[in-house]
């Protein structure tokens, strides 16, 4: 039986270690909460970076490192306390909690605006039982997906691990504000977890309970949202967009979406364009990816206009990135609540708008990794690996001696060195032979295999061979470090070698 993509991932990924149950050691472990390994945090650590890179530093943002617990005021301003929720309903005879919208299924396009009656109307009608031992379903209540605790002993101060990074951007915009000699527009970042009490968590990380999330919010003045700076670059770049009540995804340039008012302004247009390319540039094809416009019923409660970017997989469309255009929800509900003032005064008085690029990180490794797989089979053999870009594979090559013996492990521990003291990602490995040593760094992705054979201590060369094409050539060692460096940031290619 041919086995399912998904399935060769989780094999390779529990054989490997890139990732796995989070307790694993005991047997009743919660479901949702997933470890990485070794390579699994070396991908993630790259994926975080190249974010830094493209879409933090190059846009003039600053990050920020915000604490995970926050006071239940903050979660009152916000709204999650009252809205964050998700319908759930038990089962009268074995007593298993069911999410009611995924029992009822896409066909009735229930929403976050469904109110919490219709579901049981919908129940009865159409007759739905628990899926586990065909018992009648007890009535639908809403679930709070946030996790609480208690902060010190006197049980009366309550915290929330909070359910989404941002938060802590709109709490200390102020400060950040008033301190960065930033004008708007102002982007915040923020890499961190988050938390959410899934009902039903599935499909390994991509449904879980502790998430790690890597988002942006662009402050911006909403009387300026056609002014924005640069803009020329990408007027004419396409976006594949899937429009609200449309069968198939369409190219659309920017400057359309604008001229057309599919979005609210360019400033929406430009940051969507910005994070095609960036999911583009680290190895997603452009037919597999889409921006899903999110109608009015569907979109979070602080949103006013919301673009899903989402990736196909053997498992459907799945959802990377929420971008949403917050206004001045979160600033002004803040304000409110904690009697701080946050407008500000850029020629007029006004609390800023905000614009949302909430990306999940756990999500976008799943994707990368599965588009990555691949199996084939050569002159009988099997392979399997993963054809990860050069910019996120864990590392960009690995250093092997052919043999340990007759100087050649000194003679590649040193190149090693050398290539570390670059600061390259590079992996040493002298265990095994040299092909199971090639099929160990294939499966986790390694671009290229860098071996020191007797010629290298003679004439300085050094074979180095293509993971994708497993194709060898022969280079002097000398500038190895700017070479790999190139090739890691796609700079050039092995085929230019
Ligand atoms: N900040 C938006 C989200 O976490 O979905």
């Amino acid at each position: 039986m041919v086995q399912k993509k998904s399935e060769v991932l989780m094999d390779l990924s529990l054989r490997r270690s890139i990732f796995f149950p989070s307790a694993e050691i005991y047997g009743d472990s919660f479901s949702g909460f997933w470890d990485y390994g070794a390579y699994g945090t070396a991908i993630k650590n790259r994926i975080i970076e190249s974010w830094r890179k493209d879409l933090v530093e190059k846009e003039g943002f600053v990050e920020i490192d915000g604490c995970q617990i926050l006071p239940e005021k903050v979660f009152v301003a916000s709204g999650h306390l009252n809205n964050f929720n998700d319908p759930l309903v038990q089962c009268n005879k074995c007593h298993s909690l069911h999410r009611a919208d995924s029992l009822l299924g896409k066909e009735f396009e229930l929403t976050e605006g469904t109110p919490i009656e219709r579901f049981d109307e919908l129940i009865k009608e159409n007759k739905v039982v628990c899926p586990k031992c065909k018992g009648i379903l007890g009535k639908t209540k809403k679930f709070n997906l946030m996790m609480g605790t208690d902060i010190g002993g006197t049980g009366k101060l309550k915290g929330y691990l909070r359910p989404e990074t941002c938060q802590n951007i709109f709490l200390d915009f102020d400060r950040i504000y008033k301190t960065m000699r930033k004008n708007l527009p102002l982007g915040i970042a923020q890499t961190g977890k988050c938390f959410r009490n899934e009902i039903a968590p599935r499909n390994s990380i991509l449904r879980i309970r502790e998430i790690t999330q890597m988002e942006i919010e662009v402050f911006f003045n909403p009387n300026k949202i056609n002014e924005t700076e640069n803009f020329e670059e990408i007027e004419n770049f396409k976006l594949r967009v899937l429009l609200e009540g449309k069968k198939s995804t369409e190219e659309i340039k920017a400057k359309d979406l604008v001229s057309k008012k599919i979005v609210s302004g360019k400033l929406i247009a430009y940051y969507l364009s910005r994070l095609q390319l960036f999911y583009e540039n680290l190895g997603i094809p452009r037919d597999k990816l889409r921006f899903r416009e999110v109608g009015k019923e569907e979109r979070a409660f602080y949103a006013k206009e919301g673009w899903d970017f989402e990736v196909e997989t053997s498992l459907g469309w799945i959802e990377l990135v929420a971008n949403n255009y917050r206004t001045d929800y979160d600033l002004k509900n803040h304000s409110k609540v904690s009697s701080k003032n946050l407008k500000v005064k850029e020629e007029t008085e006004f609390i800023p708008h905000v614009w949302e690029i909430s990306a999940g990180v756990d999500r976008t490794l799943y994707v990368l990794l599965e588009l990555a797989l691949r199996e084939e089979t050569k002159k009988e053999e099997k392979r399997l690996f993963l054809s990860l870009s050069p910019k996120i594979a864990p590392f960009v090559a690995g250093v092997f001696p052919l043999v340990k013996k007759e100087g050649l492990g000194e003679k590649a521990k040193e190149i090693f060195n050398e290539l570390l003291a670059h600061k390259l990602p590079v992996f040493f490995d002298v265990k095994g032979s040299i092909g199971k040593r090639y099929a160990r760094i294939d499966e986790i992705g390694i671009p290229f295999a860098l071996t020191v054979d007797f010629d290298s201590v003679k004439d300085e060369t050094i074979t180095i061979r293509e993971r994708d094409s497993t194709e060898q050539k022969r280079i002097p060692i000398k500038n190895l470090a700017e070479l790999l460096w190139k090739l890691s940031v796609g700079k050039t290619t092995f085929k230019e070698l």
